[in-house]
């Protein structure tokens, strides 16, 4: 009667023991796989963040590039467009000052009808013969007349109305003009 009993505590014991040991080896197999898959988690976040540094860093980079680029585009565009400004107003005084001044021939149109066409006449019979005289010699005269104070035959004051419609860059385009006559 005591070996049965033995026997039956002895199964009852690694009955026990089996079942045990069953839902032990079922936890350390879930475990291990859990752990792995955070660990693999926990790397692949190691490594995006290490490759969202990195992207940040080139976009930093990126950022001082073009500003670099920019500013130094911004600088050259200055000095382009400084120099075409001067070009443009250089060429657009050009244009002024040739419409300003009229060819001395143009000017002399107005002249000819008294001086003659060559500056080869007594004008009204009176002013000496200007053909021949020089540009400085002319352009004072003129600027004399225009002020009034020149009246060498007593007939300045129609040289005044003359002189007084004329620039001085007029008188000067003049006189080199008639000089050459
Ligand atoms: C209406 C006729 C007339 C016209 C037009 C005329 N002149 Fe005269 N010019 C005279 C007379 C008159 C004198 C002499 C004035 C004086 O008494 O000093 C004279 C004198 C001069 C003199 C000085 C000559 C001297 O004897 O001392 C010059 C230079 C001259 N004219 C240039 C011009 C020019 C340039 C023009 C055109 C812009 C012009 N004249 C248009 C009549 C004219």
């Amino acid at each position: 009667m005591k070996l049965v009993i033995l026997a039956l505590v002895a199964l009852l014991f690694t009955a026990c023991e089996n079942s045990g040991s069953q839902s032990n080896e079922k936890k350390s197999e879930s475990v291990p796989a859990s752990t792995e898959v955070s660990k693999k988690v926990d790397e692949v976040a190691i490594k995006s963040k290490g490759l969202a540094l990195d992207a940040s860093d080139n976009a930093k980079k990126v950022v001082l590039k073009t500003e670099k680029v920019a500013s130094d585009l911004s600088a050259k565009a200055v000095v382009v467009s400084k120099n075409m400004t001067t070009e443009v107003v250089s060429k657009a005084k050009a244009i002024v000052s040739s419409t300003n001044s009229p060819s001395g021939e143009k000017l002399f149109k107005s002249c000819a009808g008294c001086h003659g066409s060559h500056g080869e006449k007594h004008a009204l019979g009176k002013s000496e013969i200007i053909k021949g005289w020089s540009a400085d010699k002319i352009q004072t005269a003129l600027n004399a007349y225009k002020t009034g104070a020149r009246n060498k035959h007593g007939m300045g004051m129609i040289m005044k109305g003359q002189a007084s419609k004329l620039s001085s860059s007029d008188i000067k385009e003049l006189s080199k003009y008639i000089s050459k006559l």
